[in-house]
């Protein structure tokens, strides 16, 4: 509608940032083995979202007017080193090549308020959230992504799995360059959480039981597994961005907070939408959820005022019919409400997260993505 059209258009203020992230990702990807190198770049030929950058950026310029800390020692980050991606007889197929020096690495102009580190930063959380997607579709039997094959239907399971493999030992070499032995750490984390949520996840529910009850616990245990999964990757990013600023402890630590609620929110809805809307609009299968026996929000609130679906939930929707009848429960419950009511209240804890930041056209970009995330519906 006309009347709440957002005023400010987070990708506006980032937008010359934003513009060179896909091409030094395919940079950073880079084979000479023909066909890795396709199954490598092929989820970034689809125009993603690119929430994670996007964030990562707002966070760096917001946080660059920033209170800072103590100076630590400076390791300088090598913004300029190419990658040799040639296959010669006698090279490593992958070694980067640090003589094969050009400036261009790290492209954008030096004259914004985000320095280099933070914007290979930005492209380090993409590379890191693409793998993982690649993983994820081997794992959900994904037939889809942005509205194309997955890779796994395109390539197979295998190349999937060893592409996605491959993006982490390039973000990881990128990530080791930043010099900055908290951010390394951070990020190495959220690879580690992303698999412990994933692992979660498979299991449902914390014990392993025919006729599961509804708890605190439920609940407990689908957050904590959504902030590995997802919020993870956002929080922590947020915080190595303010920490690459040199921003100070407790700027860092509002960095994270805001990051955390905004993933939170962001997987609440996800899930939200997996109920609500059409595989048309989502650009992959809905209601997917269920059919990989997976209970989310809009389920475990339901399932507190309906018990029946415990028996569901144990046997994860296999049985015929699970499907459909737990989704019509869901429908006849307020899950759907529910769930977005939690997702404005970590939105609303995100932006108050950032009370202190002083004002910046950056600032309100990170309160509109906060925003928009309950607006979204894809
Ligand atoms: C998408 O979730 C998937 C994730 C957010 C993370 C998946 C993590 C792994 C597969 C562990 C391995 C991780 C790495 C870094 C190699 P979804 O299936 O709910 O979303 P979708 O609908 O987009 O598929
Ligand atoms: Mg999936
Ligand atoms: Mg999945």
């Amino acid at each position: 509608a006309k009347n709440d059209m957002p005023v400010i258009d987070p990708l506006r203020i980032v937008a010359k940032e934003m513009k060179f992230l896909t091409g030094n990702i395919r940079k950073l990807l880079g084979s000479g083995h023909p066909s890795l190198d396709r199954a490598a770049k092929y989820y970034t030929q689809a125009e993603g979202k690119h929430v994670r950058p996007l964030i990562v950026l707002l966070m760096s310029r917001a946080t660059s007017q920033c209170p800072k800390a103590p100076q630590r020692q400076q390791a300088t980050f090598q913004a300029s080193s190419a990658i040799d991606t040639s296959i010669s007889p006698l090279s490593v197929l992958s070694d980067f090549n640090p003589s094969a020096t050009t400036e261009k690495d790290v492209e954008a102009s030096g004259d914004t308020d985000i320095l280099p580190s933070q914007r290979r930063l930005a492209e380090i959380t993409e590379l890191i959230h693409t793998a993982s997607l690649l993983h994820d579709d081997v794992i959900d039997h994904s037939v889809a992504r942005r509205g194309s094959p997955s890779a796994n239907l395109e390539f197979g399971n295998k190349m999937a799995v060893l592409a996605g493999d491959f993006l982490l030992g390039r973000a990881s070499v990128a990530l080791a360059r930043l010099r900055h032995a908290e951010v390394i750490e951070l990020l190495a984390t959220v690879i580690a959480n992303l698999v412990e949520g994933e692992f979660m996840q498979l299991k449902n529910t914390a014990r392993d039981e025919k006729n599961p009850r509804w708890s605190e616990e439920t609940l407990s245990y689908y957050l904590q597994k959504t902030y590995l999964k997802t919020a993870s990757l956002i929080s922590k990013s947020c915080r190595a961005a303010a920490l690459l600023g040199g921003a100070d402890a407790q700027t860092v630590e509002s960095a994270y907070i805001y990051g955390k609620n905004l993933g939170l929110a962001f997987q609440l809805v996800d899930d939200l939408l997996d109920y609500t809307r059409s595989e048309q609009e989502l650009g992959k299968p809905a209601g997917a959820d269920l059919e990989l026996g997976l209970a989310t929000a809009p389920l475990l609130f339901a399932w507190k005022t309906m018990p029946e679906l415990g028996a569901l939930v144990g046997r994860k929707f296999e049985q015929d019919g699970d499907v459909a009848r737990a989704r019509d429960l869901v429908m006849q419950s307020d899950g759907i409400e529910q769930t977005r009511a939690l997702a404005e209240d970590y939105v609303a804890q995100a932006i108050h997260a950032l009370r202190d930041f002083p004002d910046s056209d950056a600032k309100e970009g990170l309160i509109e993505m906060a925003v928009k995330t309950l607006k979204r519906n894809k």
